[in-house]
């Protein structure tokens, strides 16, 4: 049991280095919270800064999800099944609620891809494909962002069957669309931002 609060709270540690956060401040010396969309995530980030910082953070934020997973997989005691996925969820959690940043912190996808990506690879390619195809299509990345969150749970579900991904990935969601609730409004007023586009 000590092991699996150890390893959770680890993983929620490392999900508060908010990586856009630190690399705005050390490209800029700006706060991303106060520009662009306001979140503090890869999207904003290459709206703000550029491709190759969008890109740094897109990378490092899904690695946070990946080693959060290890986390939970290397010291996982008896609670087998449940701590990497608990691992991957803390993660997810410290980067939208970070300790470090007065708990402002950003939407949670990148992270999500590497937390599902380590747990339940196939799931995560497939609603990433989609992912990827919306987003070109639409040009927004919160529609894509949303459709890789439904879909994981949905490929879970076929895969797994009910168990401790299948209730993350549907509590994931459930973060990311609560998360998203301002570009949901800025897409019925037709204002989202979408990616090219410069102002937020
Ligand atoms: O993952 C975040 C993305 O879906 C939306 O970001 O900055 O356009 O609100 P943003």
């Amino acid at each position: 049991m000590l092991n699996a609060v150890i390893a959770v709270v680890i993983s929620y540690l490392l999900g508060s280095v908010s990586f856009s956060i630190v690399i705005a401040r050390l490209v800029k010396g700006i706060d991303i919270r106060q520009h662009g969309s306001g979140n503090a995530g890869a999207t904003n980030t290459l709206r703000v800064l550029g491709k190759g910082p969008g890109i740094a953070v897109f990378i490092l934020d899904i690695l946070k999800g990946v080693a959060a997973v290890g986390v939970g997989y290397a010291l996982n005691g008896e609670y087998e099944s449940w701590t990497p996925v608990l691992c991957g969820l803390a993660a997810i959690v410290g980067h939208n609620w970070p300790i470090w940043f007065r708990f402002k912190g950003g939407k949670g996808i990148a992270t999500t891809v590497g937390a599902i990506m380590t747990l339940a690879f196939i799931p995560a390619l497939i609603a990433g494909l989609v992912a990827i195809a919306i987003i070109a299509i639409t040009r927004y990345v919160s529609v894509g962002s949303l459709f890789f969150a439904a879909l994981v749970p949905v490929g879970v579900g076929f895969m797994t069957g009910a168990g401790p991904l299948l209730w993350a990935s549907l509590l994931i969601c459930v973060f990311a669309f609560v998360r998203h609730r301002s570009n949901l409004v800025k897409l019925v007023q037709g204002k989202e931002n979408k990616l090219g586009a410069k102002k937020g």
